[in-house]
């Protein structure tokens, strides 16, 4: 081990070591926990999932997660035109009308807010805080990566549909389906609640089920939806893992199950497609072609599976000003190329697909010494704000999916959740758990936001 990776260990238990009480945005309990579990004044112990408690500062721990609606939800009976099985209401328009974005405005996360105000109130540098303060205004999805957060889906479509409602702008709610059993099955890191062994094909119908039932009360209000980061991408890549090749089968059960009922209430989807430094190598872009267009036609060819989205949570430029060395090999070194490769492979498989693109932590390029590093990388920036205008017809939008500021992956090598790639020496260390608040990286990806705050 060099002296630098022996430093970075070093720095990983120190919170452990070094606190009596857990600082504030540390962790303060969850499974395999052993440190501390109280918090220094002002700050709350505050669980965010089974593995992961964390100290949130109590000026913002009343708001950090809603659990009851901002606005009165209307009621479940009161749409008639409510979407029935396979024709849509008028209300969420016909797919063939195009791109889903136009014309909508999107609804901010009240879950992300609340995370960026936390975090933007516990800094002291005035213009890093204000900097800070405006991502809140900035579109990301929600991930719903457990049952229990279903039902803030329905608090946010019914606030949605009272915003629409009194401001007459067209409301669209972006969400990330991400609960398959034997989730993450090549990785570690975001190991999710459902296990096949243990019924999880049944348990995840369920799953979708109530997604499914929040959606039909409010047939007003478009959804957008990204299905299952790295599931399908695993299945064209990684089936010489044992658990990927057990997961084959179940994950492309749910996932047509998922496709089809959400196309029965009329949510936009666009499977996940991993990368270009995934599925974009020349060996890997026509098996995945093949696949996603299997999984188009497992589910009826429902225009309501739009198409692809890509670089979920990862780094890539859409265009790179020059190919990062660590991309060689590959022709498909950015995301427009990758697309521009995808994109007529599926439409002559039958699935005339569309893409949207992830840049919320895209802003600065060549940080990786790996292109497959995917955890908390050093030095990353905010990137090209969520917009229509992608410059690519095959390209509906630039957005944020992953909500820049939640972890990848924790650093912690003694968590059951650990996986080595977050203590590679371009991860940042030390990393909490996946999917709960990582200050400090947050307070990176505004400094070096580019464009600029
Ligand atoms: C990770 C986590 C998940 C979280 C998501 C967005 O994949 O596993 O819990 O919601 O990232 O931060």
């Amino acid at each position: 081990m060099s002296k630098f990776a022996s430093l970075l260990a070093l720095l990983a238990v120190v919170p452990s070591l070094a606190y009596a009480q857990s600082p504030v945005w540390g962790q303060c309990g969850g499974i395999g926990w052993t440190g501390s579990t109280t918090c220094v004044s002002g700050s709350v112990c505050t669980k965010q999932n089974d593995y992961y408690s964390q100290c949130i500062p109590s000026s913002s721990v009343p708001t950090s997660i809603p659990t009851s609606s901002p606005s009165a939800p209307t009621s479940p009976t009161s749409a008639p035109g409510s979407p029935t099985t396979s024709n849509p209401s008028a209300p969420s328009g016909t797919p063939s009308a195009g791109n889903p974005f136009v014309g909508y405005d999107i609804y901010l996360s009240p879950y992300y807010a609340a995370e960026v105000q936390a975090a933007a109130s516990s800094i002291s540098d005035a213009t890093l805080k204000s900097k800070a303060a405006s991502i809140a205004n900035i579109p990301t999805f929600t991930w719903l990566d457990s049952v229990s957060k279903v039902p803030d889906l329905g608090t946010y479509l019914a606030d949605a549909d009272s915003i629409q409602k009194s401001t007459g702008k067209k409301q669209l709610v972006q969400i990330v389906v991400y609960d398959l059993p034997d989730r993450d099955c090549a990785a570690k890191a975001s190991n999710g609640e459902f296990s096949i062994a243990d019924g999880g094909q049944q348990k995840y119908y369920n799953y979708i089920d109530q997604i499914v039932a929040q959606i039909k009360q409010y047939p007003d209000v478009r959804v957008v939806a990204v299905i299952e980061p790295d599931s399908l991408a695993n299945l064209v890549t990684n089936l010489n893992v044992q658990k990927c090749a057990n997961a084959e089968a179940t994950y492309k059960a749910c996932v047509t199950y998922a496709l089809q009922q959400l196309s029965s209430v009329g949510v936009y989807q666009y499977m996940d497609a991993g990368h270009a430094g995934w599925l974009g190598w020349p060996a890997n872009i026509q098996p995945a072609a093949t696949l996603f267009a299997q999984m188009f036609k497992s589910a009826n060819s429902s225009p309501f599976i739009r198409g692809l989205a890509t670089n979920v949570a990862n780094y890539n430029a859409l265009t790179a000003a020059s190919p990062d060395p660590i991309t060689q090999g590959n022709p498909n070194y950015d995301e427009s190329h990758y697309i521009n490769a995808l994109g007529p492979m599926l439409a002559s498989s039958g699935f005339p697909a569309q893409f949207i693109v992830d840049q919320g932590r895209a802003g600065q390029q060549n940080l990786r010494q790996q292109w497959g590093d995917w955890c908390n990388i050093k030095n990353a920036g905010f990137g090209t704000r969520p917009t229509t205008s992608t410059g690519n017809p095959l390209i509906d939008a630039i957005v944020w999916v992953k909500p820049g500021g939640e972890s990848d992956g924790t650093s912690n090598s003694s968590s059951p959740r650990y996986d080595s790639t977050c203590s590679l020496p371009d991860a940042t260390v030390p990393a909490p758990e996946a999917g709960t608040w990582f200050q400090t990286y947050f307070e990176t990806l505004v400094s070096r936001a580019n464009p600029p705050l």
